[in-house]
């Protein structure tokens, strides 16, 4: 079987390594992927929103199954491309992915059909809005509406920073078209987890559940990023609340696109505050998480290929998950999410590669030469599985004293949050 990947990140690497175990897979295909992927698949040099060529290219090669990793991809129609040339294709249609690709759209879907989420309002007008954070106060939360590469959301402590976020998004629209418009929404206190579930139809599953870590800076400080490190499972999701997401969330989601007459198939990122009240949900993404995918890649004992396939095609299938934990450090360049540097050469991945439990995920990395130099914001992901979590993040930060590129950065917290439900 020929397997497509689409995308470039350490998400998309994970996906990729956890293909090619299948016996299903006979060649793998990137689109256009990084350094990493390319050791395992043949690079495709068509960007990932160029979605009709992509869906050509399919279609010459023919693909039987293609996985998509980013959302831009989604958003731009890819999967209703890939239908058009009766290509097997896992993903949500541009309808569906505007759970993901409008904030707006999202919140009046979720209001509709009362699923929990912050109280919020939308705005296109600065002033308007403007006068609305002066009457309600803050912390506030402003999202830019369309897709911003999770640097949309803006956590507002104080006034003017609101006002100056506003002033971004609706003045100066640093988003594009993205930002045009704003959602303006209740700031929700409690603890942030993601729950990940395959969707087709009327059927879902359930993956391995996740927290990640969004913030650039340790202690949850600083701006939001993709993602800085993130670990499986989370003891923050306990069966109790996993029962509330599912009855209060994930199935009236299903339930409230069937009356849309939106059809679903792929994954459902909810993002959750678990609140005092309950778990709430921040956002929803129509892809699998990254960073949250390695881990839970890693931890799930089927032949993904195989369990995709099967529920692509209508069967139930069930995940096997592992007991060990597994947790995930981001490796960053100096300057990102802003203006990250690139072109810096990265040194001693030879030494972590043979590590046991150890398992690197490229993300933002490319080849020059005999050289592997960055080549994004994030640039590489060391995994570790362990008996316990903290086992897990003992490995993952051993091994990364052997990497080094100029200005790497990283969090030297992750997991840390958990650690008070595990005593
Ligand atoms: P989003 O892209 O909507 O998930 O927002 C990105 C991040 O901003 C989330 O992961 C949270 O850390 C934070 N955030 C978003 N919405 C809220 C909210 N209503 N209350 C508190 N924090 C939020
Ligand atoms: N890690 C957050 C996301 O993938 O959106």
């Amino acid at each position: 079987m020929k397997v497509l990947v689409v995308g470039n990140g350490g998400r998309e690497h994970a996906i990729a390594w956890k293909v090619s175990k299948s016996p299903l897979m006979t060649k793998l295909y990137v689109a256009k992927g990084n350094a990493g992927i390319w050791e395992i698949a043949e690079r495709v040099d068509i960007s990932p929103t160029d979605v009709k060529s992509l869906a050509e290219f399919a279609s010459k090669e023919s693909i039987d199954f293609t996985i998509v990793g980013p959302e831009a991809p989604l958003v731009e129609g890819i999967v209703d491309e890939f239908e058009k040339r009766n290509l097997k294709i896992f993903g949500p249609s541009k309808e569906a992915a505007k759970l993901e690709g409008s904030k707006a759209f999202a919140k009046a879907f979720m209001k509709k059909y009362n699923i929990p989420t912050a109280k919020y309002e939308v705005f296109t007008d600065f002033e308007e809005a403007k006068k609305y954070v002066e009457k309600v106060g803050t912390p506030i939360v402003i999202k830019a509406d369309g897709l911003a590469a999770g640097k949309g959301a803006v956590v507002c402590e104080t006034l003017e920073k609101a006002i100056e976020t506003l002033d971004k998004f609706l003045n100066k629209k640093v988003f594009g078209r993205a930002s045009e418009k704003v959602v303006i929404e209740e700031f929700l206190e409690g603890e942030e987890a993601s729950y990940i579930v395959m969707i087709n139809g009327d059927k879902y599953v359930p993956l391995p559940t996740s927290q990640d870590h969004k913030r650039l800076l340790e202690g949850d400080k600083g701006p939001n990023t993709g993602g800085m490190g993130a670990y499986s499972p989370t003891p923050v999701i306990n069966k109790e609340i996993e029962e509330r997401i599912k009855k209060e969330i994930v199935e009236k989601v299903i339930e409230g696109l069937k009356k849309e007459g939106i059809f679903y198939r792929g994954f459902l990122y909810v993002g959750l505050m678990i609140t005092k009240g309950g778990p709430k949900v921040l956002e929803f993404n129509v892809r699998l998480g990254d960073p949250e995918a390695q881990p839970i890649l890693m931890r799930i004992k089927n032949d993904f290929l195989e369990t995709l396939i099967n529920f692509y095609e209508g069967k139930d299938v069930k995940i096997e998950e592992s007991d060990r934990w597994v947790l995930d450090v981001v490796l960053a360049s100096k300057g990102y999410p802003e203006k990250p540097e690139t072109g810096k050469i990265i040194h001693g991945l030879d030494y972590v590669k043979n590590v046991e439990d150890v398992i690197l995920f490229h993300a933002g990395t490319k080849k020059e030469g005999e050289f592997l130099v960055t080549s994004g914001g994030r640039v590489l992901n060391v995994c570790a599985y362990g008996n316990t979590l903290k086992e897990a993040k003992e490995k993952a930060y051993e091994a990364i004293k052997y990497i080094c590129f100029e200005g790497m950065y990283y969090r030297r917290d992750i997991g840390d949050k958990a650690f008070k439900y595990l005593s």
